[in-house]
């Protein structure tokens, strides 16, 4: 009977009611009941209304009867009775995507239960998605056409997955499928879901779904530790029966109201005026990172350089202070513009590299990726040299400061953890740990420089991590996704998490 009077209920009380049911943690139905319950006994029969729909319909219009949510919540424009100024309206915008998988039709059940709490649902499908639930019956229960493409120029010029992105107070990926959790550790963003979750600095609540193999295969295991490094949430999955015959095990999608559950504990506390931010693993974390050549003057105007681009550091440094770290990025000579939320010194030498890595500390982490020059020419030209001044001058080369072993050598200050680079055209990963040694660092993080290995400029990278406790070979991917991955095992690092 509850859902029948519900349908039944006029919109404006309808719109109380669920509002009420908000405030009091309850599914529209169970507050009919409970209203009907507690009241049917209220009143002289004689003055009672004769249908439940009447009598909801008069208990909703009682001023006292009037949701708490509807009188803090403006956005849900509530008659305002009296002259004191509404608190800050709660954050209540959900983005919701939904990703390929046969737990999507719960999420028809995850919209109306938001939505009873009133939160306004915006929906993404991506193409797997509308292979098994309709964007019609999303559509109709989240009281708007659910977005679906990336080049839409309709949706584009509305909305743009820019906006789409940023207005919303949280993301929650229901289902979140293998796939989509893949694409998403490594910054792919090559549909509507996927450009949205890369734009985003929003919180992101992931319900994970997926068959117990898929959920317990090292490849997303390797990349659910990535996002949750990234700060990314998660919701289940839960253990239990899945919709193939006879599979039971871990990766059924959390219940649509544990989702309901994560999502009202992510945004406790949250305005609308102050919404809440990423989770940051590295937040309170200082990391000193170099990046790029270094010149070294020949004379006033030649110099010795190298074909570093810089990329790598750089992206290191956007990736870090995206993980909420406070960066300070040390670079040489390149052509890239200043990362936002980075303090960046500019250099030109590796003396001056060393100097201004020195002023940064302390540090919890230093990263080495610059290509320092090794040498440097003695003394100072002052004049430019000339060529007809009895044939080809001899330059006499002194050895310039290893910033890298120097900060690893270091008896105070030296930071928790030290990473270096190794740029190597042979024998990468041997080279490479001998350099481990050599250097004094922790970690390794070596890459082929080799005209087929193609990193030096390029924007990809195919690297191993070289650690005390072994050697990882990443898949190769972009300078980007190299970042993230190192950034997301620095945090796991710092955090004491088994990396
Ligand atoms: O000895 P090599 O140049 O191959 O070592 C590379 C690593 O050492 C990189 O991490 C680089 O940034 C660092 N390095 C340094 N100072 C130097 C030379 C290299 O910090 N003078």
């Amino acid at each position: 009977m509850g859902s029948l009077t519900v349908r039944n209920l006029p919109e404006a009380v309808k719109k109380r009611l669920r509002l009420r049911a908000a405030a009091n943690g309850r599914s529209m139905e169970e507050e009919v009941r409970l209203l009907l319950a507690e009241k049917s006994g209220d009143a002289p029969a004689a003055a009672r209304p004769e249908s439940p729909v009447s009598m909801i319909s008069a208990w909703m219009s009682r001023p006292e009867d009037a949701p708490v949510a509807a009188r803090t919540d403006n956005r849900a424009k509530p008659a305002r009775q009296s002259a004191e100024p509404p608190p800050a309206a709660t954050a209540r915008r959900i983005l919701l995507i939904i990703s390929g998988g046969i737990a999507a039709y719960k999420s028809l059940d995850l919209i109306r239960r938001l939505r009873e709490r009133a939160y306004t649902v915006r929906v993404v499908m991506t193409r797997a998605a509308q292979e098994f639930v309709t964007s019609l019956s999303v559509g109709a229960i989240a009281g708007e056409k659910p977005f679906t493409e990336l080049f839409d120029q309709a949706s584009e010029f509305d909305v743009g997955h820019i906006r789409l992105a940023r207005d919303t107070d949280l993301i929650v990926v229901a289902p979140a499928a293998a796939d989509l959790m893949a694409k998403m550790a490594h910054g792919h963003a090559n549909d509507l879901a996927t450009a949205v979750l890369l734009a985003t600095d929003r919180p992101i609540l992931l319900a994970p779904a997926m068959n117990p193999r898929m959920w317990s295969n090292s490849a997303t295991q390797r990349n659910l530790k990535i996002l949750l490094a990234d700060g990314v949430l998660t919701v289940g999955p839960n253990a239990g029966e899945m919709a193939e015959s006879g599979e039971v095990g871990t990766g059924r999608m959390a219940e649509p109201l544990d989702i309901v559950a994560a999502v009202e504990k992510r945004l406790a506390g949250a305005t609308a005026d102050a919404p809440p931010s990423r989770a940051r693993p590295l937040a309170g974390k200082h990391i000193i990172i170099t990046a790029g050549p270094t010149h070294e003057p020949i004379d006033p105007v030649r110099y010795i350089a190298n074909r570093s681009s810089g990329k790598q550091g750089f992206a290191i440094a956007r990736a870090a202070a995206d993980a909420g770290a406070k960066v300070t990025l040390i670079s040489g000579p390149v052509a890239l513009p200043d990362p936002s939320g980075v303090k960046i010194v500019r250099v030109q030498t590796a003396q001056a590299m060393l100097v201004a890595v020195q002023a940064a500390l302390p540090a919890d982490v230093g990263i080495f990726a610059a290509a320092v020059a090794d040498w440097r020419i003695a003394g100072d030209i002052v004049q430019k040299l000339k060529k007809d001044a009895g044939g080809p001058p001899k330059l006499e080369l002194v050895e310039n400061p290893d910033i890298l072993a120097t900060v690893s050598r270091l008896k105070t200050k030296r930071p928790a953890l030290v990473i270096g680079f190794a740029a190597e055209t042979e024998k990468v990963i041997e080279h490479a740990k001998a350099k481990l040694k050599r250097k004094g660092s922790d970690w390794i993080v070596a890459n082929d420089v080799s005209a087929e290995g193609g990193a030096m400029g390029g924007d990809d990278n195919t690297v191993h991590l070289i650690t005390a406790a072994g050697v990882e070979s990443w898949p190769a991917q972009s300078k980007d996704g190299v970042a993230r991955q190192l950034v997301a095992r620095i945090a796991n690092a710092l955090n004491g998490e088994p990396s």
